[in-house]
Parts: structure tokens; sequence; C-alpha cells
């Protein structure tokens, strides 16, 4: 397909400055030392690294991101940053809706919106999280879970180019179990079906990830699928070996 697969890691509440210069460093290094990348690799360190990472990969092609913003652009909002302070420090992207924010800070699908929504408007890409919970999936209802979280997540300004959409069974996140290829590109195609109502024939167009303990040795039966754009790491993006691993698996 056309679309440009995206090698995402999530760092989550992980990372010292020493822990992001040797990441970033291995990471910078290889991904330039190739003569045409066939993937862009997308970093998202906790809020305290963003500008250090964004400095430290300047000139390297990586891009960098946050991990969650506040849907308002600036006020009394004490200890949230927002879309255009991550903007402002040189990230790219956001991650919003993942679901250690939906379970922990009990985030809606209308929260996750206006969030995606203050994204865009900052001129950063949106990574909306979706998936199912494992009590969803025992009584059949993932594919009805999914896409009433991209109608309730999706803004309606997105665009192919200002979003990205992440599908993560929550009972796959750091468990070291995953669905089936089976499975995930059955999801895969529903999603994309479900974005078409807000993006038309640009459906074709939006990245889709994976995301749930994608690891080297399940990397390529995943990132393979028509549907997948790609990948959203969690633990094994913390690794230069692993997560460069992964990426070779496009
Ligand atoms: O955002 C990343 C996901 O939650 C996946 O995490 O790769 O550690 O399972 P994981």
């Amino acid at each position: 397909s056309s679309r440009r697969p995206l090698i995402a890691g999530n760092w989550k509440m992980n990372g010292l400055r020493a822990d992001a210069d040797l990441l970033v460093s291995g990471l910078a290094a290889r991904y330039k030392a190739l003569s045409a990348p066939a993937f862009d690799m997308l970093l998202c360190p906790p809020a305290t690294l963003v500008a250090t990472v964004a400095a430290q990969a300047a000139g390297s092609g990586l891009k960098v991101g946050g991990q969650d913003c506040h849907r308002n652009e600036k006020g009394a909002h004490t200890g949230d940053i927002s879309a255009w302070m991550l903007r402002d420090i040189g990230a790219g992207y956001v991650i919003v809706g993942h679901s250690e924010r939906r379970q922990d800070h009990a985030e809606t699908n209308a929260v996750v919106k206006d969030k995606a929504q203050a994204a865009q408007a900052a001129g950063l890409v949106a990574v909306i999280c979706i998936g199912e919970t494992e009590a969803e999936r025992d009584r059949g209802e993932t594919l009805r879970v999914v896409a009433d979280q991209v109608r309730g997540s999706m803004p309606a300004g997105s665009t192919a180019e200002n979003t990205v959409l992440a599908y993560e069974p929550v009972w796959a996140i750091g468990t070291g179990r995953t669905p089936t290829p089976d499975d995930v590109a059955e999801v895969h195609a529903e999603i994309r079906k479900v974005a078409a109502e807000v993006l038309g024939s640009a459906a074709q167009q939006l990245k889709i990830l994976y995301g749930g303990s994608v690891k080297p040795s399940n990397a390529m039966e995943f990132l393979g699928l028509t549907d997948v754009d790609g990948a959203l790491v969690g633990g094994a993006s913390l690794k230069v070996d692993d997560f460069w691993a992964i990426a070779e698996a496009v």
C-alpha cells in the first residue's frame, strides 16, 4: 500500500536522562545509516524527556511525541500539559486515549476526542488508541466496542495526515499474550471501515497500528497484514536492539 509504516515506541513512565541518551543515540545512528528508510520511527518518552529526546534526535529523521495532552491550550490545570506545549518543545505527535489513561484517569471517548482535536489544532499528529478488554472479547463484543471507540474518539477534523489509530487489545498490553493475526486483520479492517465514516476514501491512507506485546519474535506476523501499518510498542521499545528488530520486520 502507499501507507508508510510507522514504528512507534511508547516508553510509558520509564526513562531518566541517561536512559534516553543511550536509546536515542543508538536508534538515531541506526536510522541515519539507512540510505532510504522504509518506515518512520517515533519515540514517545515521558513528558520530562520530550525536549531532550527532540534535541538529540534532531537531524536523524526520528520523530518525537508525547504520551498525553490536555484538551485545552492553557489555563488552570495543575500538572497537565497541553498539545501546544509539546509542540513547542519539539514534539510532532502525541498519543491520546491509551488504555492506561482510559483506566487510570477515567478518560472517556468524549475526553479522548477533545484531546485529539487539541492535538490536531496544535499541529500534532494524534495517535488515538482503542481496544477491547478481555471481558468484552470473551462476550464477543470486540468489533462493536472498537467501532464505538473509533466513532467516539475521532474528531470531525481528522485527516489521514493528522491522525493515526492504534489498536491495542487491553488484555494484550504488557502480558505477552496477543490476538491471532486473523483476529488483528479482522479488527483492523473494521477500524478502517468505520474510520471512513469520518475520512471517506482518505481512510485508505490512514495509518492503523497494532499494539500489545509486540516483540521481535512476533512483529512480522502483525506487520505483514494488509491493514496493519506499523506497531505501537511498549516494553520492547526500551531496548535499542529489540525496538530496531521490530522495525526491521516491516
Ligand atoms: O503503547 C504501547 C502498548 O501499551 C503496548 O505495550 O508492548 O509493553 O505490551 P507492550
